[in-house]
């Protein structure tokens, strides 16, 4: 057990507090039923920040940030912010969250709930039993590449510039860490990246394949370019068991992998840094969807993502695979019963508020506690 027991959570804007409500609810449950009980601290991010402090993560919260295992994020962004300078946007405070804390690995998993598989926009065959990791670099290419910026060239011309970059150990680790991960799957890795056509692409196969046959020969290695990635995710999806991406492809092709499940208001993600010399990561969890401004503040939203981002701080932070698989089994349970936001209602289920879904979750704790 790690002795840091330190949560920080940063419910951030639009549905963020929200979803953040629902989690409490189920780290309350847990507490009260004795499994586990965390010292909590709560900030502002992303507009939320900007509107208090005039930034979106003050220095006070990323050393905060810095000091715990774990964090919990809402979302952040909003229209609102549309105009805010790039360094002080919403999304910057949780860019900088990423790279200060370094959690280079970001854990995608789409799962398909058996409730949930003619949620799907695809047809219900393609995705039932769908169980893929997508593994998404996070802290390095054209994210944070420099030089970047827009330049005034002239003539009323201008010119903006973007740079993909990345180092060998930085593709070394994300694809070992790939590796570790599948080897507790089905075993098979797909490296994601465009050698044909970019120079990161080229790179990236041949550290991933270098890295692959310095110990990892038992782990199935193949290769496929972003696009036909993209177009195999939405043909058969079940060919996949984890996915290597850089963090540019992997933020399209995860998208791309939630609306498979049903909603991306189902999908939790887990972004890892490398461990310590006692194994710890630093950690910080959040659901792959967005601040949902159309929605926010009516108790509309899918709580359920950033449940089950929970059940992975548990798994990954603080190794309670029972709680995790509790947790995760409630959420089945509770959509075996029909109970339905709006985002996955379907004919003949029950629509439910953002609370009432947190709050059945709690109840079917209950009765996993028995
Ligand atoms: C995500 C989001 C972020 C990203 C935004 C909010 C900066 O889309 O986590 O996928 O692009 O990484
Ligand atoms: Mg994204």
């Amino acid at each position: 057990m790690p002795a840091n027991k330190k949560l920080l959570m940063l419910p951030g804007d639009g549905i963020g507090p929200e979803v953040m409500n629902q989690v409490r609810r189920v780290i309350d449950w847990m507490d009260k039923a004795r499994h586990v009980s965390f010292d909590i601290d709560e900030d502002l991010v992303g507009g939320a920040a900007y509107d208090a402090h005039g930034t979106s993560l003050t220095d006070e919260t990323l050393a905060d940030a810095m000091g715990v295992d774990a964090v919990l994020l809402g979302a952040v962004g909003g229209p609102k912010w549309d105009n805010v300078e790039r360094d002080k946007r919403p999304e910057a405070g949780l860019l900088a969250l990423r790279k200060e804390r370094e959690l280079f690995a970001n854990l995608r998993p789409a799962t398909v709930f058996p409730a949930l598989a003619e949620a799907s926009s695809l047809k219900t065959e393609l995705v039932a039993g769908l169980d893929m990791l997508i593994i998404r670099e996070l802290t390095g290419g054209v994210y944070f590449g420099q030089p970047r910026g827009i330049e005034d060239i002239g003539g009323g011309e201008k010119r903006a510039i973007d740079t993909q970059v990345y180092t060998s150990s930085e593709i070394d680790r994300i694809c070992r860490l790939a590796f570790d991960m599948a080897r507790k799957r089905d075993n098979r890795v797909m490296s994601v990246e465009k050698a044909n056509v970019m120079e990161t692409g080229v790179l990236w196969r041949e550290v991933a394949t270098a890295a692959h046959a310095d110990g990892y020969d038992d782990v199935e290695l193949s290769h496929m370019y972003a696009d036909n990635c993209a177009m195999q995710l939405v043909r058969a999806p079940k060919q996949f068991d984890v996915i290597v991406p850089d963090n540019l492809f992997g933020d399209i092709l995860s998208d791309c992998a939630a609306m498979l499940t049903g909603s991306l208001g189902m999908l939790p993600s887990a972004s890892l840094g490398a461990p310590d010399e006692s194994g710890r990561r630093k950690a910080m969890y959040e659901p792959v969807h967005g601040t949902a401004p159309d929605i926010a503040g009516q108790d509309k939203a899918n709580p359920l993502a950033m449940i089950l981002s929970y059940a992975m701080c548990l798994r990954y932070s603080f190794d309670m695979e029972e709680g995790a698989e509790m947790v995760e089994a409630a959420a089945k349970t509770v959509l075996d019963n029909g109970l339905r936001t709006g985002d996955i209602m379907q004919p003949g289920m029950t629509l439910v508020s953002c609370q009432q879904m947190g709050e059945a979750v709690t109840v079917e704790l209950d009765k996993l506690a028995g």
